[in-house]
């Protein structure tokens, strides 16, 4: 039998995700034949969809938010940077039948960062809001960059000072609560909270950006966050969202899937011109 190659995104919830629509468009754009969408998964039916969507053909998976420390335990191996993040976001079927998880999410920022704002990380002061698995998912990629620092601040301190312990081995990095930061300047702000979804912002000093600084918050939404904004009101020479790192983290698992690197800047371009 020659059927179309299968893939999807589970979430949930999962009707707004671009994921389909960008593997499309990276599918027509490298002329590769394939099928790909998006289906609504709740934590408690995670393993067995996985398990039925792999038997009836498919390929590989993008997991989302709540389920990517479930596809970390479900997956039989996992590439380095997975086992860091301890979050998986991509299930690619091997031919021995096994499941390899990785996770894409700090690769595709880095590259959002570095290559498409030609923002250098090198040497930098980086500050991560938050200490949940988005910021558990982004410190490996950044910390091959070389920064000079990462402080990592969060509500609740220990969980910043656990999360940076983890990774103390790779490079400079410390974890704290808001109040130790007020008198610091970083020249990157990466929002990785999951407040300004709702709206909120964590407490920050208004002179903590340094001149020429750069604001990324790791949501994404049609109109300007809330983090997008106060980086805009903050002297931000750059105030970014988190569309280009959902295409360059679907790229990156695209090329693991396919062995083709799509071209990511038309689908960015094309997905920023839909904001309404
Ligand atoms: P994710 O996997 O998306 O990172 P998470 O693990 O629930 O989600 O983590 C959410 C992060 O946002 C946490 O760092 C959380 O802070 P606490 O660890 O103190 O709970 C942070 N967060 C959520 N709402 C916040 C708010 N209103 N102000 C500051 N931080 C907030």
């Amino acid at each position: 039998m020659n059927a179309i190659d299968q893939y999807a995104v589970f979430g949930h919830p999962i009707n707004h995700s671009k994921s389909p629509r960008i593997h499309r468009l990276f599918a027509a754009q490298t002329q590769q034949q394939l099928c790909y969408e998006a289906q609504d998964v709740p934590a408690g039916s995670f393993t067995s969809t996985v398990d039925t969507f792999f038997r009836h053909g498919g390929k590989g998976l993008n997991c989302t938010v709540p389920l990517k420390e479930l596809a970390w335990q479900c997956a039989d191996k996992l590439s380095q940077l997975a086992q860091f993040s301890k979050a998986v976001n991509t299930l690619t079927l091997q031919e021995d039948g096994t499941l390899l998880g990785d996770n894409t999410d700090g690769t595709g920022l880095v590259t959002d960062l570095t290559i498409n704002h030609s923002i250098s990380l090198l040497n930098s002061r980086i500050l991560i809001l938050g200490a949940g698995g988005a910021s558990r998912g982004i410190i490996g990629p950044l910390m091959e960059k070389s920064p000079a620092h990462i402080v990592i601040a969060n509500r609740t301190v220990e969980k910043a000072i656990t999360l940076s312990n983890e990774f103390s081995l790779l490079g400079d990095i410390s974890g704290c609560g808001y109040d130790a930061i007020a008198n610091q300047q970083f020249d990157l702000i990466l929002n990785a909270t999951s407040a300004s979804l709702t709206g909120k912002l964590p407490p920050l000093a208004d002179n903590i950006l340094n001149e020429n600084g750069c604001c990324y918050d790791l949501a994404y939404s049609n109109q300007p966050t809330t983090f997008v904004k106060w980086g805009t009101t903050h002297g931000a020479e750059t105030s970014l969202d988190g569309l280009g790192m959902l295409v360059e983290q679907a790229a990156e698992a695209f090329y693991i899937w396919r062995d083709v690197r799509p071209e990511t800047s038309a689908v960015i371009e094309l997905l920023n011109s839909e904001r309404i």
